[in-house]
């Protein structure tokens, strides 16, 4: 991002800006007392020709720790089955206890078989997953661990990229980021939020995490009590600059050890919608040296 975009954005997202803090809409699947599953809708400015990015949206879905088909794991479905978007992005964490992952699994291909019929499916490893996750069978997301590809939406080019963050180790951002320098929006999949301070030359647009849940124990008047990564409270969920980067942070669907509730932070899905800006000065490029072949996702 530029000098004066990340100076707007940490002003407030002022008019010159058009990035909001908050969503501009949020709707969800209510019961009688709280909504099971909130769907947020953001706008995302990037720095490309407006024609080249305009209009894509992109679902965001993390932390879904399945461990049995529940009422919010229904809604949830129901949720991404009823909206409109162009991709799903998935950040992580779909199990809990690695011993259970093929549970987890089994419950994660009941969840995306649906969805995966009205589009395509992308994936990146969170702390909770087990690397034979993404080589399930029968599973419709395909994984980008440490890699990225070209996605063709609805004439729109956008570049993901995925890491694998299932064990620090597994991590290579300079593996992800191995292609060659173009002018494509990039949006990184990276569970954890903090990754965006780690970014160093690698340029992103866009980050989408998730790992912190919100806070999953929000108390009214200070929000999130423990954010679960090295990143700051009030920064634990929603759409924010970190670092160089403007990064989602997703609060999840699932709770995870160890506290198995969620309070004041319901489970969400979140729709980012981009817009082009055109980029002043002109945008860096990537800085790969060498060019790998890379595959295209045409939806
Ligand atoms: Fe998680």
């Amino acid at each position: 991002m530029s000098t004066e975009l990340l100076a707007a954005a940490r002003q407030g997202w002022s008019r010159a800006f058009t990035h909001r803090a908050e969503p501009v809409e949020v709707w969800g699947k209510f019961s009688l007392a709280k909504p099971l599953v909130i769907v947020r809708q953001f706008p995302v400015s990037v720095q490309c020709d407006p024609a080249r990015v305009d209009g894509l949206r992109i679902a965001h879905v993390s932390d879904m720790h399945f461990r049995r088909w529940n009422r919010v794991v229904q809604a949830a479905q129901d949720a991404l089955l009823s909206i409109d978007y162009d991709l799903i992005a998935v950040t992580g964490d779909f199990g809990t206890l690695h011993r259970s992952w093929e549970k987890s699994t089994a419950i994660a291909r009941r969840f995306f078989e649906p969805l995966a019929k009205r589009t395509t499916i992308l994936g990146a490893l969170g702390n909770h997953d087990v690397p034979d996750l993404a080589s399930a069978p029968d599973l419709p997301i395909t994984f980008l661990l440490n890699e990225s590809k070209v996605c063709h939406v609805g004439g729109v080019d956008v570049r993901i990229v995925g890491l694998d963050q299932s064990i620090p180790e597994s991590e290579d951002l300079a593996l992800a980021f191995d292609y060659g320098a173009d002018d494509l929006p990039t949006v990184l999949l990276a569970h954890y939020p903090s990754t965006a301070y780690r970014l160093d030359r690698h340029r992103v647009d866009l980050q989408l995490s998730g790992h912190t849940h919100g806070g999953q124990i929000r108390l009214p008047g200070l929000g999130c009590i423990w954010p679960n990564d090295a990143i700051p409270r009030d920064k634990a969920r929603g759409l924010h600059v970190i670092g160089d980067t403007q990064a989602h942070v997703s609060a999840g669907i699932g709770v995870s050890p160890p506290i198995f509730c969620r309070y004041n932070c319901p489970a969400e899905i979140t729709v980012l919608s981009l817009t082009g800006v055109a980029a002043d000065p002109p945008r860096k490029t990537s800085v790969s040296t060498k060019k790998t072949k890379e595959s295209v996702i045409s939806i």
